[in-house]
């Protein structure tokens, strides 16, 4: 797919999502350049008149909201949040997920987590038939990283340190994040309890059974797949 086409879908399923939230809503806004799309959609109807609150995933989504003028509240404020649109590296034909790319894995994770509907929104090229290819993100503590790794690496897979210009990428929650080229994620569930396991793993960026409803720019349209669809993708 060209660039061009992944960003026109990118931009559609984005979009889309925004007509799921009413006034009165509170928003979880996840990260990403999908999510951008959407977060740009819901500035211009808050600009309107829409009357929302935010809880932003990530500083460069706080930053966006807030040039967006969308009033924005935080975690200690609430435990609970209507609708949160985010995107996603992989999703596979259950809905599970690998998110975590940009880095904001843990956020994302707590918000969906408190949100009575996760919208999760990508381009075509995200749909998979099994997770993995793309490098599973774990984000780890800054001391012990390494017996992490070490760990993981037990497993058979490969994993790297984060890096951003030639440095250790330090998360907006001030950790580091490990890089697990797992290939094929066999029994996704699974791996996600085992990771869970493991002293020193702040959170890992398999998503299970949190997507309620997933859009998907595909060509021209948006393709809608929901929670009570699984396993027909
Ligand atoms: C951020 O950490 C990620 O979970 C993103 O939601 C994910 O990487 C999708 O981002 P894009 O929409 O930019 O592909």
């Amino acid at each position: 797919m060209s660039k061009e086409q992944a960003e026109r879908e990118k931009q559609l399923a984005g979009e889309a999502a925004v007509s799921y939230i009413r006034s009165g809503m509170t928003v979880g806004l996840g990260t990403g350049s999908t999510v951008y799309y959407a977060i740009k959609k819901l500035g211009e109807l808050v600009r309107d008149g829409l009357s929302i609150q935010g809880i932003p995933t990530s500083e460069q989504t706080h930053q966006l909201a807030t040039n967006e003028q969308i009033p924005l509240i935080g975690f200690s404020q609430t435990t609970d949040i209507d609708i949160t649109i985010d995107g996603a590296d992989e999703i596979n034909p259950q809905l599970d997920m690998i998110k975590g790319g940009g880095g904001a894995l843990l956020r994302e994770k707590v918000v969906a987590s408190m949100s009575k509907e996760t919208i999760i929104v990508a381009d075509s090229s995200k749909l998979v038939t099994h997770l993995g290819k793309f490098p599973l993100p774990v984000e780890v503590t800054p001391f012990g990283w390494q017996t992490v790794a070490k760990k993981i690496k037990t497993l058979g897979v490969p994993v790297a340190l984060r890096q951003q210009d030639e440095q250790i990428l330090i998360t907006d929650n001030q950790m580091y994040i490990l890089d697990c080229h797992f290939g094929t994620i066999e029994d996704p569930s699974a791996l996600e309890s085992q990771l869970n396991n493991i002293p020193g793993l702040v959170i890992n960026g398999l998503f299970i059974n949190m997507a309620t409803r997933v859009l998907i720019g595909e060509n021209n349209i948006v393709k809608e797949l929901i929670a009570t669809d699984k396993g027909t993708p």
